[in-house]
């Protein structure tokens, strides 16, 4: 018997599909009516919860400018998260919504208290993807220090989170008492200063909200180093990854829950959820088809090679497409980038992109949503819980997707009882942990 499982919806505030295979003419996407429109098809498909991934610049690393981003429409422009969770919240009653926020480039107050006022505004459906933020591009747009070394993030972030949960906790879940006949708003004894006073963050306190349904936004992330994973083990409620295949997968959750243990955690406090883009069709040879279509368009291949040159910190623009790829050493993502390459194949660099395909998938699924489904219990089975996040082809969502997924694969896998038809509690937190 499959063990019910949870469902997430990856995606960012950013031009939906507007020029391509799967395209339904959209593109004007700054007014969120796209976003709130597809966060109602996926509550009503009863998701847990849509998240909104965001950066802080647009990336220069391919073609050593903005120029080629800027025209395909890659990772820029891209809009802030956290007013758009209030739009979708607004319009949806059910389903989770998470923004990004970096523990880089936010103060502990700052986000505390965003985080607070959204979550009320949510009636408690607030999540927070917690980023410790990459790329020089960034860190140029505060100022002039450097990004810090990547470890150094998560320690930094480690205090960050104990800053932000002291500011969470300064009000007493019965602090607002609201009584009409002796004129109190707030119990002055439940609210109390926090004093925090860390290496790299301080913060008095009290937060000067009210307690938000949550207590504060379920926490989020996506570690995927040797620190980033202790970081997650430490505080993640839902760990979004993006490991290779059933073994990578199954290896994966089970270091996660091995590291909670470790911290004093319940394992099942915790969800870790693995990012998939489907492509449904109604037989298996129409999704192979529109699968091999999306491949062959440029955005798709320019996208890959736009976004390995950012992870990389090599400019792949430099490069025929129709020649195979010499060897390139690099201190960042070097996994990728042989997994790209292929090197010694012969292989163009056209043949290898189109073959990798899309590149942070944990499994490929394409196929009928029967196929599909089945595919998915089968991995559950294998790996032990405990979902998926699904993604957008070239991280530009259409209404053709989402339908594939909300109107097609859902009820198949809700057909199997693997995933929940109605929402049974109403907070987001509830919803995770109901199984
Ligand atoms: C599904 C998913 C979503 C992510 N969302 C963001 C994001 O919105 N912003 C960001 O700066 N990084 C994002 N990341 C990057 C992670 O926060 C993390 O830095 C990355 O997985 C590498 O792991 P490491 O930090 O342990 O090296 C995401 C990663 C994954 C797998």
């Amino acid at each position: 018997m499959t063990l019910p499982f949870h469902l997430g919806f990856f995606t960012s505030f950013a031009p939906d599909e507007w020029n391509g295979p799967l395209s339904s003419g959209g593109g004007a996407f700054a007014d969120g009516r796209f976003y709130i429109d597809i966060a109602r098809d996926l509550e009503r498909a009863c998701f847990d919860f849509i998240l909104f991934e965001d950066s802080l610049a647009i990336p220069d690393a391919f073609g050593g400018s903005t120029d080629e981003y800027l025209r395909e429409a890659l990772v820029a422009p891209k809009h802030d998260p956290v007013p758009l969770s209030v739009a979708v919240g607004a319009n949806t009653t059910r389903i989770g919504v998470a923004a990004t926020m970096s523990t880089t480039y936010y103060a502990p107050f700052t986000l505390a208290r965003v985080s607070s006022t959204v979550d009320s505004l949510l009636g408690g459906r607030f999540g927070w993807n917690m980023v410790t933020t990459s790329g020089d591009a960034v860190a140029a747009n505060f100022g002039s220090k450097p990004l810090p070394p990547h470890d150094e993030r998560y320690d930094r972030a480690d205090e960050f989170v104990a800053a932000a949960s002291a500011l969470w906790n300064s009000w007493e879940p019965d602090a607002v008492i609201l009584d009409h006949e002796s004129g109190v708003y707030a119990d002055p004894s439940k609210v109390h200063p926090v004093d925090f006073k860390g290496r790299w963050h301080q913060t008095k306190g009290p937060l000067n909200t009210v307690r938000s349904p949550q207590g504060r936004p379920v926490f989020i992330q996506a570690g995927a180093s040797d620190r980033g994973r202790q970081f997650a083990a430490d505080h993640a409620e839902v760990v979004v990854a993006t490991a290779r295949g059933i073994e990578g997968m199954k290896a994966y959750r089970t270091d996660i829950r091995r590291r909670m243990e470790l911290a004093g955690r319940d394992p099942d406090s915790c969800k870790v959820l693995f990012l998939v883009t489907p492509i449904v069709g109604r037989t298996d040879e129409e999704a192979q088809a529109a699968y091999t279509a999306f491949m062959q368009t440029h955005r798709f291949q320019i996208d890959v090679l736009a976004r390995l040159s950012a992870y990389t910190g090599h400019d792949l623009s430099v490069y025929d497409l129709d020649e195979p790829l010499p060897v390139i050493e690099t201190e960042g993502s070097a996994g990728l980038l042989a997994r790209l390459a292929q090197w010694g194949t012969g292989k163009t660099l056209r043949q290898c992109v189109i073959e990798m395909g899309f590149a942070s998938d944990c499994i490929d699924l394409v196929g009928t949503a029967d196929t599909i489904a089945d595919t998915m219990v089968a991995a559950i089975d294998e790996i032990g819980g405990d979902g998926f996040l699904f993604g957008a082809p070239g991280f530009q969502p259409s209404r053709a997707h989402i339908a594939g997924l909300t109107e097609a694969l859902v009820p198949a896998l809700q057909r199997r009882g693997v995933v929940r038809t109605s929402y049974e509690f109403p907070t987001f937190r509830e919803n995770l942990l109901a199984f």
